[in-house]
């Protein structure tokens, strides 16, 4: 066959596609198993980052991530009674057969839907006091879906920290809410009042010029919409379709073992 035969160049360019399928193929199918690990390392790192165990974007390895969990209890919640419910909380994430559909005036976070169950990380002091916890929250902001976490002191009324680790607004503006900087204004601030109504929000300019500045945090200048999709999340989760009723029920001093004999969120679904 001639070098400069069409035949031989598609026989080339094809044998070249296909080594190259190949390779490409190998190399998803063998780093799966380190994507899915770096995944799960990622996400513990966050959420120990909310509990205020390490710092925001720090290197910590699985080893590391490992022993400081081990002073959380991992638990499952029913959103809709408040309950712990003993369902396993790997299913439970990946179970898109509990979404519940919000009503308009509910979806304060712009969501749609949420999942019935939803997986909390209670982090214990060495006499067995909640010292922090973590709860995952997620709503619209501008551009994007945020996800975070807000961890609650252990008076389950102030701010421990808040950590948005995913979301797609614009770098500069509304993307500094995963800037550390700004997230060290929410510590410390009241997230909800006596009564459990969530008062935290997010203000335009500075919150030492709130009306309320214990339960204000700073709005990020030429980002107010991000700000109010954040204040918007927080309000929702903090309230009846989110975790309050949990939270009522953790201030009224009840366990968090499982209340509930419901063994998989799709037997649970229908009941
Ligand atoms: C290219 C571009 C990107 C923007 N990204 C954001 C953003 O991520 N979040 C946000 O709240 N506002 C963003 N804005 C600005 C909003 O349109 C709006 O002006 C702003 O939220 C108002 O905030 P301010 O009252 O603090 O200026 C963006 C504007 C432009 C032109």
């Amino acid at each position: 066959m001639k070098n400069e035969s069409i035949t031989k160049t598609f026989a080339v360019a094809t044998a070249l596609c296909v080594v190259c399928a190949i390779i490409v193929s190998l190399s998803d199918v063998m780093l799966k198993e380190t994507q899915l690990r770096n995944k799960a390392l990622d996400k513990q790192v966050n959420i120990l980052s909310a509990a205020g165990l390490v710092e925001p974007g720090a290197k910590v390895s699985a080893e590391e991530a490992a022993s400081l969990f081990a002073n959380a209890e991992t638990v499952v919640v029913d959103l809709t009674t408040g309950d712990v419910v003993d369902l396993d909380p790997a299913i439970v994430e990946s179970d898109k057969t509990n979404l519940l559909e919000l009503a308009e005036e509910d979806d304060v976070a712009g969501i749609k839907t949420i999942n019935k169950y939803a997986v909390v990380y209670v982090f214990k002091d060495e006499q067995g006091a909640i010292k922090t916890v973590v709860l995952p929250i997620v709503g619209q902001g501008l551009w994007s879906t945020l996800h975070g976490f807000l961890a609650l002191n252990g008076d389950l009324k102030t701010v421990a920290h808040i950590v948005f680790y995913d979301h797609g607004e614009t770098p500069g503006l509304g993307g500094e809410i995963s800037n550390p900087v700004w997230t060290k204004n929410w510590e410390g601030k009241t997230a909800v009042d006596e009564s459990g109504n969530p008062v935290i929000h997010v203000v335009k300019g500075s919150a030492e010029n709130a009306e309320d500045p214990a339960n204000a945090v700073d709005g990020i200048s030429g980002a107010t919409l991000t700000g109010k999709g954040v204040t918007n999340t927080v309000t929702f989760w903090l309230d009846y379709k989110g975790y309050r009723p949990f939270l009522s029920r953790l201030r009224n001093g009840e366990p968090l073992a499982s209340t509930s004999s419901e063994t998989s969120p799709a037997d649970a679904n229908e009941n």
